[in-house]
């Protein structure tokens, strides 16, 4: 088998895994292996195939961390939801020394935040086995979306689910998903929303909303596009 084929079939490969996880990195070494493919198809030495393949393959890195970081900033779930609890916190009636008074008043802040502004809308599941659940009949492989910011607002779980309230004591929110799959990195987000809101407010007292907030035209890691703010 000619050399260049060798390239070609890793890289095809890794662009296949690529089309699966998504990550950007994947194709950008993808990309430099097919470059050295080409130098191999040119008849370039050997050398100057990996120098290339290297060359290419660190600047590509470099590349498809800067779009990844780019495209995600907005979307990843922790910036949504300290975008979210702002708004939320702001568009209340409360005064924020109040909510975060103490850490106590802080959690209960951030978990109702969290509840009535879930950052994960919809998470989908497959039936493995025939099931009837609350009446509706599922097939083994019907596919399910479960909406945990619908859940959030179940008025069988909490009164006046659309009131941000946060000093009620009701159901725990989903808004980390629930079962075995539930988020890994919860308490990871849960510290940082009760770090981050009462330094937040502390800092600017008088924080106010400059404009209606924007909310961002997506169903999955609900959140703003923009967060017009005065002090
Ligand atoms: C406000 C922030 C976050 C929210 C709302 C959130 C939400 C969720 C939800 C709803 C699920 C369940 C998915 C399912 O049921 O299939 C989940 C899973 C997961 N989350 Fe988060 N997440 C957040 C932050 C994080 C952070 C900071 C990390 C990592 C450091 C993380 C890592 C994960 C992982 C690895 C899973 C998959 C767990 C599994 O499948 O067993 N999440 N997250």
């Amino acid at each position: 088998m000619d050399a260049y084929w060798g390239w070609w079939i890793v890289a095809a490969v890794l662009a296949g895994a690529e089309l699966v996880t998504n990550t950007f990195y994947l194709l950008a070494i993808a990309v430099a292996l097919a470059a050295g493919g080409v130098a191999a198809f040119l008849g370039l030495s050997s050398e100057w195939q990996w120098a290339l393949a290297v060359a290419l393959g660190i600047a590509l890195t470099f590349v498809a961390h800067r779009w990844r970081t780019r495209r995600l900033q907005p979307t990843p779930q922790e910036p949504a939801d300290i975008g979210n609890s702002v708004r939320v916190i702001l568009d209340s009636d409360y005064d924020p020394a109040e909510l975060f008074r103490d850490e106590t008043a802080t959690e209960r802040t951030v978990e109702e935040s969290l509840r009535i502004c879930a950052p994960v809308h919809i998470f989908q599941r497959w039936a493995l086995e025939p099931a009837e659940i609350d009446g509706i009949e599922f097939k083994r492989g019907d596919k399910v979306s479960m909406i945990l910011a619908a859940a959030n607002l179940d008025p069988a779980k909490f009164s006046d689910p659309l009131a941000f309230k946060p000093d009620r004591n009701e159901a725990p929110n989903l808004s980390f998903g629930a079962g075995i799959h539930f988020c890994i990195g919860a308490p990871l987000a849960r510290l940082e929303l009760n770090v981050v809101l009462p330094i937040l407010f502390k800092r600017l007292p008088g924080l106010k909303l400059a404009k209606t907030p924007v909310v961002k035209d997506v169903y999955h890691f609900h959140g703003l596009d923009r967060l017009d703010l005065v002090c």
